[in-house]
């Protein structure tokens, strides 16, 4: 199945991330948001990040006008009615996504495929919501998209080979290398990396070593990009949180229990980078 246009539902962080490298990559590409502020928001993301590619002379101008030319905005979700992929990364909610899902699916070509880019709920639960469980997949990038390699490829237990092989070549054509992980909430990175941002705070709560010292240890230790208090800093501690409530509800273990300094720090409003505040400092 030939792949044209693609759509993606959210201009947020990830969505405006994963709209710049479809349209980067090729695709026509439409991205969604629910009023102009957010969209202009997430566009004028997009623009300073190309801008800034330019300046460091990893792109031409031409290439950057080429991109924005391939990407349009709206705030009207039926206008992704005619594309072939269209991948969601709306907020975190099962409820708002599930209602995307459905009206995407009365909209869509048959051959269309619908992906969601959830980093915690199952994706059998959004292909439910549709009368196509079998074109419904997840496609997991990470933050920074443009930098990170990797994409999560996630097959339910309904997803046909077909849906499943586009979905893999799509990602691959979008630069990225492919994991392929069941549809077991958290996938394979989150999995593996929740616990260990929870531990990190279980450590530091406990007094082991300075959160400075932790994060020094595992970036000089075992050559991280970033500490574990960085990383739940540049992820959102709210979004950790919702995150870990998740894989607990699932789970039932006790090394998904978010600890109660996060839960503390989320309701004093320290967000991490974004907030201006939350194991560091950003406000300057
Ligand atoms: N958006 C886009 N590009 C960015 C960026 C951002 N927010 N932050 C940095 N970059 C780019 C820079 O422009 C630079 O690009 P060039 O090499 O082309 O010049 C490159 O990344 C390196 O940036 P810096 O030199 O400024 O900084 P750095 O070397 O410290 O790298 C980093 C920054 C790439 C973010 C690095 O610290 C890193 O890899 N951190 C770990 C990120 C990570 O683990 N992400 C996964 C989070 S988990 C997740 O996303 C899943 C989930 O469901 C929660």
């Amino acid at each position: 199945m030939a792949i044209e246009k693609v759509g993606v539902v959210g201009c947020g962080l990830m969505g405006a991330g994963i709209a710049q490298v479809c349209a980067a990559s090729g695709y026509a590409t439409t991205v969604m948001e629910v009023n102009d502020e957010l969209l202009n928001r997430g566009l004028g993301r997009i623009g300073k990040q190309l801008a800034r590619a330019v300046e460091k002379g990893k792109m031409t101008e031409a290439d950057h006008s080429a991109i924005m030319e391939r990407l349009h905005g709206t705030t009207t979700l039926s206008d992704l009615g005619a594309c072939d992929v269209v991948i969601e990364a709306a907020t975190e909610n099962v409820e708002t996504k599930k209602k995307i899902f459905a009206e995407l699916d009365s909209r869509m070509p048959q051959h269309g495929i619908i992906a969601s880019n959830t980093s915690s709920l199952t994706i059998v639960e959004l292909a439910a919501a549709t009368q196509r469980p079998d074109r419904i997949v997840g496609l997991h990038f990470f933050n920074p998209v443009p930098i990170m390699k990797l994409v999560e490829v996630v097959r339910t237990i309904v997803t046909s080979d077909d849906a499943y092989e586009t979905a893999r070549s799509f990602a691959a054509s979008l630069g990225k290398e492919v994991v392929e992980a069941k549809d077991t909430t958290g996938f394979v990175v989150n999995r593996l990396l929740v616990p260990y941002m929870l531990d990190a705070i279980r450590c530091y709560e406990q007094g082991l070593a300075s959160k400075e010292d932790i994060d020094r240890g595992m970036k000089l230790g075992c050559g991280y990009p970033m500490g574990p208090f960085e990383l739940l800093d540049f992820v959102g501690l709210d979004t950790t949180l919702y995150i870990a409530e998740i894989m607990f509800d699932e789970f039932r273990e006790p090394r998904f229990a978010p600890p109660s300094l996060l839960r503390r720090m989320v309701t004093a409003g320290h967000h991490g980078r974004k907030s201006g505040r939350g194991f560091y400092d950003y406000s300057k």
